[in-house]
């Protein structure tokens, strides 16, 4: 069905074990009948849309070299594009587009919590975005037309990029490999690896970006976690206070009585842990959210609906993870919320993260059980599900 065809005597396993986050892999025919999700003009429609973070990058023809527009763009703006060395590139494709979230279903070897979006380029003959290394992997696939990459074999660990531009360029690139790809065609890159992909005819690429938080944003989220735990009527006390010889001194028993509380609230148990984590990594980016449904139902609606409709389709932009840390319970995670089952419905919460879309007659026998339908129907109230015909 969707099998990512890796070159002859490449597993999935050895991919991971060799390639993955090591080093880069062209894979060509990779996906066998690709086809793009979109056309050009429904890009441009997309990078129309406020919601969408878009650019278009001009190598040559803009007020410098290098420069960039940042969208949202108009009809005019795509009109007056030269007829070369541009390019437009559109993040996040797979929240609007169906057929591009359904080209996540060759990557589900990789955890879903690990994808963060389908970033697809658009350019006419020359149309690049200069020769640049980025902070995560990706698998950038080629769906029409043809492109020129070229690569470094080594990652790059300095950050030297030409200063003043919008873009990060590199000053010097010197190429080890290069390849001319065409439609179905993937080239892995781990972190770090210089590379530059060039159009020669009209061509779009699809990069399959992993999500890699820096550690910075990720200490900064659980620090504030563990600060909203403390209650506002929590004050810090004085044990023992003794008499000192210098009242301007900090002595070391004050910041030991500091360092105690600081471990107190660190050493939350695992599931806590996983609880912060969950919520952290499930969050959606800022001006994606999904948005709740006009009319909410209640549980006994939701289900005579679900029965009748049978079909529950996904919001593109919900992301459903679980986890099951301890031995009864389970929690599940969506799009910053936790919820909590009993471990025994591992069953439903598989198939309520990971089945697109959700058939009634799948999983009717765990609606049985009334916390399973209350969730579901809770998620449908956030807007995670829809019925087609609503
Ligand atoms: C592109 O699609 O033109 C750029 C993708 C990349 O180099 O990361
Ligand atoms: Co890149």
């Amino acid at each position: 069905m969707h099998t990512l065809n890796f070159p002859s005597g490449i597993s999935t396993t050895q991919f991971l074990a060799q390639y993955w986050q090591r080093q880069p892999l062209y894979m060509p025919a990779a996906i066998s009948g690709c086809s793009s999700p979109l056309s050009a003009n429904e890009l441009a429609g997309l990078a129309c849309d406020e919601r969408i973070e878009s650019r278009i990058v001009l190598q040559q023809d803009g007020q410098a070299p290098w420069q960039v527009l940042f969208g949202p763009f108009d009809e005019q703006q795509f009109a007056d594009l030269p007829a070369s060395h541009w390019s437009l590139l559109v993040q996040d494709v797979d929240k609007f587009v169906p057929a591009a979230a359904d080209l996540l279903n060759y990557f589900r070897f990789i955890p879903d919590w690990r994808i963060d979006d389908i970033m697809v380029s658009y350019a006419p003959r020359q149309g690049s975005v200069g020769p640049h290394m980025d902070e995560y992997d990706v698998f950038l696939l080629q769906v029409q037309g043809q492109r020129r990459w070229r690569i470094e074999n080594q990652p790059r660990s300095t950050d030297e990029y030409i200063e003043g531009l919008d873009l990060r360029i590199l000053p010097s690139f010197n190429a080890d490999q290069e390849w001319l790809m065409s439609a179905g065609d993937i080239l892995y890159l781990p972190p770090g690896i210089p590379h530059w992909g060039i159009a020669e005819n009209d061509c779009m690429t699809c990069s399959i970006g992993i999500r890699a938080p820096q550690w910075r944003e990720m200490f900064e989220h659980y620090c504030q976690d563990l600060a909203e735990q403390c209650r506002h009527t929590e004050y810090y006390r004085d044990t023992a206070l003794q008499p000192q010889t210098c009242s301007a001194e900090i002595l070391p028993q004050a910041l030991q009585q500091i360092e105690q509380k600081i471990g107190q609230m660190a050493a939350s148990s695992a599931l806590q842990r996983m609880q912060w984590f969950g919520r952290y990594i499930s969050s959606e980016k800022p001006g994606l959210e999904i948005t709740p449904p006009q009319h909410k139902l209640d549980v006994a609606t939701f289900r005579q609906d679900f029965e009748k409709y049978s079909i529950l389709q996904r919001h593109l932009g919900s992301r459903i993870f679980f986890s099951s840390l301890e031995n009864h319970q389970i929690s599940i995670f969506a799009n910053g919320q936790a919820f909590t089952l009993a471990a025994s419905e591992r069953g439903f919460v598989e198939a309520l993260s990971h089945q697109r879309p959700l058939h009634f007659g799948f999983i009717d026998t765990w609606l049985e059980n009334d916390a399973n339908l209350e969730l579901l129907n809770h998620l449908f109230n956030l807007g995670h599900f829809y019925f087609e015909s609503t």
